[in-house]
């Protein structure tokens, strides 16, 4: 549970601080980046608690997670269940054998002699057009007091016989082995290799700052177990899709467009992902997701047409998303009597404890928490902080090397028009946990490691890393470069400090080492860069024909505006602007400039007010980004 009262006395602490703190920071600070905008490379020896990566191509700021401009976001929330009691149902398993028994003590004892529950199972159905999309849930059969599971995903519901009401319903997920599975662990534990397993816990929008704020517990548990972080870990695309894919592939995203294409159908399951080669020397993977609709393979995607893991939860999620659903910001929060997120969790614990002694490569994510609310995650901090104490306590890490992270901060709303919010947005927490045995195995790869908490990283990064460990496995395998990043290598790699964004194939509008300082809104430059990204704004809508339907802009006001350092190794100069125009939208953009009113833009503009309701009058997302619709 969380202590409220606690939340209470840190916050009028952190307020307390932050309200004497500024006066004598930002004068030092004002100093300090006047003598470093003019210094030389050698002189710039940074104070380290004021930068999260300070290197001469890199200076990320370190911002209070408790920073004035933030607390007004701040409202940490209690865990919100979805039912009032036990659930009815449960599955065991043993000896391989799944099977489900119902729990009278969950209900009422006048109840308990006249409950009668049937189980049904949902399976993947073939369907052409929609493989991923389409499931089967097959008739409900009655049983009393348990029975053994057809298959491992089940939907359960029970009446009340005398008044003929349903008064129960669940779907549960079990994890058994077939045959061929079976085959797989046998040949991979007579090989001579003692392979490193993986998994990823993913949890979208949650920003290493946000993370801080929402989840106090899991925080503290991660930093006392000596878990390390990547503190300069830094997105390379917008939203969850390239991200991952970068992960995945190494590939970037107009590449994993023309490799992957995920709105071609079929072309998913051809795409060179790094599961598919851990498949292929014989771990056994899986993949979870909850909010089927906006999955990172399915969202306005295809998805794959065959199962891309061994173990493959979307039929399970799907079935559980057609239970009531109690929705919260968006999201199926409460599928039945469960969270969807705790679905999420709860398969992961099962897989990574089923296998904990065998190869394996999982990947698990949650939105339902997360995705469009920056205090919802709040609540489940006690819920992930119990996952990785039980998993822990179960051995899984002691063979398993944990990614637990997140693609990006929160990317719209009123936080982002706040400088803390633009920071928010491109670094997302990473937090990874490695064996003693690897620790022992590999020393100098681990010290690697460690270097890397205060590095600039990449999700390129993680996708090197992931090829090196299946070497470091003692498995033949050849490793590639990163076709996005082809500087970028493994986490376990000795690599030098200094690196920039261009190295790191981090476009500059999501870079965040520019070292960003304020401009007068008054700035002519400003107002000129302003005009210049509604011009580059209206092209846009120009070239995909939305010029009938959506609305001319003018710049309204700006919001912020930032100039970049300048860097000795480079002599490009940035503008950060934050606008608002008219009619009512906000933009974010990062411009190059070329001098007198010459601008570039070399990356993507962010639509940081939500729009959805502005832009119904076009289909392609894309355009609906910069519309707003006459
Ligand atoms: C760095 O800055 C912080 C606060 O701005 C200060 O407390 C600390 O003493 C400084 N450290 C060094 C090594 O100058
Ligand atoms: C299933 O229920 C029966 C009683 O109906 C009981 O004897 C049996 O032990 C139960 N099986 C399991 C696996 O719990
Ligand atoms: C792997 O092999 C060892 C002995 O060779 C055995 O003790 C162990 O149970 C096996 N593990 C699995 C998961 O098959
Ligand atoms: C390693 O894999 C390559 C290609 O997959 C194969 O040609 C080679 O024989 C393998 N080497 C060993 C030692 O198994
Ligand atoms: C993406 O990668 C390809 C190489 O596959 C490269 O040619 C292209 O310039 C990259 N795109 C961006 C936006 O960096
Ligand atoms: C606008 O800001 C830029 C960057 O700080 C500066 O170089 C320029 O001189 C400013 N322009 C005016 C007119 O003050």
């Amino acid at each position: 549970m969380l202590d409220h009262s606690g939340y209470k006395i840190g916050v009028v602490i952190a307020v307390s601080v932050l309200v004497f703190i500024p006066i004598l920071y930002y004068n030092n600070d004002f100093l300090d980046r006047r003598t470093i905008f003019f210094t030389t490379e050698s002189d710039e020896v940074y104070n380290e608690s004021k930068y999260l990566v300070a290197t001469p191509k890199c200076k990320i700021p370190n911002l209070d997670p408790f920073e004035a401009e933030i607390l007004k976001f701040y409202k940490p929330m209690k865990y919100i269940s979805c039912s009032k009691r036990d659930f009815l149902t449960h599955v065991t398993k043993n000896d391989n054998i799944a099977t489900i028994h119902i729990n009278t003590n969950a209900v009422p004892s006048q109840l308990r002699e006249h409950i009668s529950c049937c189980m049904a199972s949902i399976t993947r159905s073939k369907n052409k057009e929609k493989p991923d999309d389409s499931i089967r849930i097959s008739a409900c059969k009655d049983f009393t007091d348990n029975t053994t599971l057809t298959h491992d995903f089940i939907m359960v519901k029970c009446i009340d016989l005398k008044t003929k009401k349903q008064i129960y319903e669940n779907t549960h997920a079990a994890i058994t082995q077939t045959k061929q599975i079976k085959a797989k662990i046998t040949s991979m534990n007579t090989s001579a290799t003692s392979p490193f397993s993986v998994l990823f816990v993913g949890i979208d929008s949650i920003s290493r700052l946000n993370f801080i704020r929402a989840l106090p517990q899991t925080y503290q548990y991660l930093e006392e177990n000596a878990w390390i972080p990547l503190r300069g870990y830094n997105k390379m695309g917008d939203n969850t899709f390239p991200n991952v894919m970068a992960i995945m592939t190494g590939f970037n995203e107009s590449k994993t467009y023309r490799v992957c294409n995920p709105s071609s159908l079929g072309q998913m399951d051809k795409c060179p992902m790094m599961w598919f080669d851990y498949q292929k020397l014989n771990y056994v993977t899986g993949y979870a997701e909850d909010e089927a609709p906006i999955s990172t393979f399915n969202y306005k995607k295809k998805g794959f047409t065959k199962p891309p893991t061994d173990y493959y939860f979307r039929p399970y999620m799907l079935g559980s998303e057609r239970l009531k659903a109690v929705r919260r910001d968006g999201m199926a929060y409460c599928t039945g009597p469960e969270t969807a997120g705790e679905r999420v969790l709860n398969i992961a614990k099962d897989f990574s404890e089923s296998f904990k002694d065998v190869a394996s490569f999982s990947f698990f994510w949650t939105n339902t928490f997360s995705h469009n609310d920056l205090n919802l995650p709040s609540g489940m901090d006690r819920k992930i902080r119990d996952f990785l104490e039980d998993i822990a306590a179960k051995g899984v890490l002691d063979n398993t090397i944990i990614f637990f992270l997140s693609d990006h901060g929160i990317r719209f709303g009123e936080i982002r028009y706040t400088h803390t919010g633009w920071l928010e947005e491109r670094l997302p927490f990473i937090y990874i946990s490695v064996p003693d045995r690897f620790k022992r195995q590999f020393p100098s790869e681990f010290r690697n490691l460690e270097t890397k908490r205060d590095h600039l990283t990449t999700p390129y990064d993680i996708y090197m890393t992931l090829q090196h460990i299946l070497v470091l496995s003692g498995l033949n395998y050849t490793q590639k470069p990163s076709d996005g990043c082809p500087k970028c290598a493994s986490l376990f790699a000795q690599t030098e400090s200094e690196r920039s964004c261009e190295d790191a194939a981090i476009e500059p509008h999501w870079c965040t080492c520019g070292g960003y300082n304020p401009v007068p809104k008054t700035n002519q430059t400003v107002q000129n860069a302003a005009k210049f990204v509604v011009g580059q704004i209206e092209e846009r809508i120009r070239a995909r024909n939305g010029a009938s339907k959506c609305a001319k802009f003018s710049v309204g006001r700006i919001i912020t505006a930032r100039v970049s350092e300048r860097f000795s190794y480079k002599s490009d100069v940035y503008f950060l602007v934050v606008m608002e125009t008219r009619p009512r939208a906000v933009f974010e953009a990062t411009v190059l400039w070329k001098g007198e009113a010459q601008f570039e833009l070399t990356g993507g503009i962010s639509r940081l007010d939500k729009y959805a309701e502005h832009s119904r009058c076009v289909e392609e997302a894309y355009l609906k980004m910069f519309c707003y619709c006459r």
